[in-house]
Formats: C-alpha cells, structure tokens, sequence
C-alpha cells in the first residue's frame, strides 16, 4: 500500500523525544539516490559524523530507521542523502516527500564517526561506498576536521559513475563555501572509483589498498599508524572488509571512550 506522504496533521500529537520539521528542499541524482533537507531545531546540537532516527508521520506507529547527518553541525538545515527501495519501510515513501512535507527526528543524535573518536594524526582517510558517503560530507564541511588533520581523503566508490554525482557537487561547491573552502582546495583530495562501469579509476578500495594502487594514485605513502587515521561507512561486507585491510596496515578501531586510529559506522540504511 502507498501511503501519501502530507504535511503533518495539524492535531498530530508530537511523541516526547520527537522533533516535527520540514522538508526545505529535495534532489533525485538517479533512480535509486536523492538528497533532501529538513529545517533544524534551534535546540538540536549534534556532532559532525553523527546520524538520528528518521520517519514519517504516515503512520500510528511510524517507522524509523538511522540516517547520517550529511550536514556539518553549523548548518541552518539538515542534509540527508539517501537511497530509495522500493519496498523499503521507510524509503519507499521518503522518496516520494517533496518541499513542505513534514518528517519526524528523534532528539538524540550519536556515532562513532566523529573527530573525537580517533587519535591526532597527520591525514585522515575517509573510506565511503555508496551512501556511505553523507557522514563524510559532514566532516568536510567542518572547519575542525581541518584543525585536527593537516589532511582529509575522501575516498568514495560506487558500483556505476552516476552515483558519484552526489559527491562530485559536494566537493566541487566547496571551493565557494565561506568557512572551509580555501581548507578543502589545499588539503582535500576526493579520490573516486567505480566497480561496474569504465571509469579512469576502477576496483574495490580494499583491493586497490592491497595492491598498492591506491596510494601511487594519491601519490601518499601506504598507511602508517604514526601518520594516519581513518573511519569507514559502507555496508555491513565493506565495512568487515575495510576493517581488516586497515588492520593489516596496523590501525586499531576506536571509539567515543577510547579513541584510537580508526573508526567504523555501524548504522547503515538499508
Ligand atoms: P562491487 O560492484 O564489486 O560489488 P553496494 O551497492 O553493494 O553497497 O556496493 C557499493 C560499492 O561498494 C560497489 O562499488 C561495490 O563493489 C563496493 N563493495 C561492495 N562490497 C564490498 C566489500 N566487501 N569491500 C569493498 N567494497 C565493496
């Protein structure tokens, strides 16, 4: 059954714990991906990295389901990027919201992929597939990411080159942002393959790590715990898999209490 996505009822109670906003603007990239963002709270902080539950107010029971703030923590609005299933619970009727609609955020934000989360360092790595990239266009766009790394690598593959798009605008708008955009021209690389289509640059991050490739692209010295640190958001495979691979270069996962030289996000929207 589809469920119109409306404007929340004017009598819908609003649960404790819940903030009701507004859906500010919305962008399709392809059949399967789009972006929207939402007004925000003038009360809800967060932490750039971080993702909140989100739902629609289509149902008594709403579904939830986590999504990364794809906005760095000083933005007005909060970005989201995501993919559409067709019968996903939720997605299947997120993708249809349009400016005006109404969506329903839990209070709390949390996760792992954040800048405390990890020791300093001298370049910081950020290994993205698909969506996985939205926590890292947060990080990009917060000045303290620059503080605490002399570099960021953004490293983002999909299975064909219109995914890309998403990450292609991000970066390329950067150079015009007030706050971050001499940082990012001088100390960002955004390194992008794809797996199932030509492109110049084509394979797995694991695979292009172990062999090398990835760091004579980059023209960067393979990882090194002295120097660098990095977080991972991709699916539940690529993240056991990318895992393992930094583990060979002998970084340590990390978290919120004990930070260490990496980090994985466990969330991930299916
Ligand atoms: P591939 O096309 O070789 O499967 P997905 O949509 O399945 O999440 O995949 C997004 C991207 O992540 C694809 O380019 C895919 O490559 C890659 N990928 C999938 N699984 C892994 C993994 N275990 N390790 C590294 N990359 C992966």
């Amino acid at each position: 059954m589809s469920v119109k996505v409306e404007k929340a009822p004017e009598k819908f109670e609003i649960p404790k714990g819940l903030f009701v906003e507004t859906v500010t603007s919305v962008q399709h990239y392809t059949e399967s991906l789009f972006k929207f963002r939402i007004t925000r709270p003038a009360s809800f902080r967060f932490r750039s990295g971080e993702f909140v539950m989100i739902g629609l107010p289509n149902a008594e029971k709403p579904v939830f389901r986590a999504y990364s703030i794809a906005s760095p923590s000083w933005d007005e609005e909060i970005e989201f990027y995501s993919i559409k299933v067709p019968d996903g619970p939720l997605t299947q009727h997120l993708q249809k919201v349009r400016a005006g609609d109404s969506i329903l955020m839990r209070k709390k934000p949390t996760g792992t992929l954040v800048n405390d989360a990890l020791l300093p360092g001298k370049r910081l790595y950020m290994f993205a597939t698909g969506t996985g990239i939205a926590p890292f266009a947060s990080l990009i766009r917060d000045p303290d990411t620059y503080e605490k790394f002399d570099q960021l690598i953004l490293c983002h593959t999909c299975r064909q080159v219109a995914e890309l798009r998403y990450g292609h605008e991000l970066v390329a708008a950067l150079k015009d942002d007030p706050l971050v955009g001499d940082l990012a021209v001088q100390r960002l690389i955004h390194y992008t393959t794809v797996t199932r289509e030509d492109f110049p640059f084509q394979g797995r991050q694991t695979d292009l790590m172990a062999s090398g490739k990835l760091f004579d692209d980059l023209g960067l010295p393979p990882l090194s715990v002295a120097d660098d640190r990095a977080m991972i958001c991709g699916s539940m495979d690529m993240l056991r898999d990318t895992k393992a691979a930094l583990e060979g270069f002998g970084l340590q996962e990390g978290s919120n209490s004990k930070p260490a030289t990496f980090v994985v996000e466990r969330a991930f929207v299916g």
